[in-house]
């Protein structure tokens, strides 16, 4: 199987925030107050952490690789008016290789370090994050390690319900490879639309497993 971190979020990028965790936001609008900004978000995907710091009153540049999930975080941008708006930059990009030509005094990458698949790639996006970075700045890169995941795991999601009365269900399986230090995930999407018809769709992606002893 081919490896691809992104292919999921362009299939499912309209169900992402049905199924987000939200816990982390205050801890980075916690530490937005304490640094300033402006902020750099890797992997910003639909704007879930970005535009609640730009709402917070930060300029915010976002880089994400998945052109749907870019839209989406435009289309919520819009809906919240002109002047939050203006203090958004969004960048289609990858995240181990990109160059603003600027530097920010706070870079995070919320839920999404793990997306560079090989340890190359993950001091690729190190040295990128360290050209963009004041002198004195802060990079946050929340980590949540790996290594205690069964080999097989499988987990039911939902029904989570959009604003527009669509169902969304799905269920998740994890398969750890220890020698490749990857984890591969399937998502089976179950759709029921207010109309009563059904959908159904199978996605993919894999992330870096990181051990303990990385962190
Ligand atoms: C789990 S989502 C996290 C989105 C957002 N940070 C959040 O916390 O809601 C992972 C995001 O990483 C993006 N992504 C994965 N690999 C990437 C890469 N190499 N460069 C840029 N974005 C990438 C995906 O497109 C997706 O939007």
């Amino acid at each position: 199987m081919k490896l691809d971190s992104t292919r999921s979020y362009k299939d499912a990028a309209q169900y992402y925030d049905a199924f987000a965790n939200n816990s982390d936001l205050g801890f980075f609008q916690t530490m937005a107050k304490r640094i300033g900004g402006p902020i750099l978000e890797l992997a910003c995907g639909t704007g879930r952490v970005l535009l609640k710091l730009a709402e917070q009153g930060y300029e915010i540049v976002g880089i994400d690789a998945t052109s749907e999930m870019l839209d989406i975080a435009n289309r919520k941008a819009r809906e919240l008016g002109d002047e939050i708006t203006n203090r958004i930059t969004l960048h289609q990009g990858d995240i181990a290789n990109f160059d603003l030509k600027r530097k920010f005094p706070l870079i995070i990458i919320p839920s999404s370090f793990k997306f560079n698949l090989t340890t190359e790639k993950q001091l690729e996006c190190l040295e990128s994050v360290k050209r963009h970075l004041d002198d004195g700045g802060i990079f946050i890169l929340d980590h949540y390690p790996s290594a205690l995941k069964p080999v097989h795991d499988e987990w039911k999601q939902g029904p989570s319900k959009l604003s527009d009365g669509t169902k969304v269900s799905r269920t998740l399986t994890s398969h750890c490879d220890y020698s490749e230090q990857i984890q591969r995930f399937t998502a089976a999407y179950e759709i029921e639309f207010l109309n009563g018809v059904k959908d159904a769709f199978v996605t993919s992606n894999a992330q870096s497993l990181i051990f303990e002893r990385e962190r």
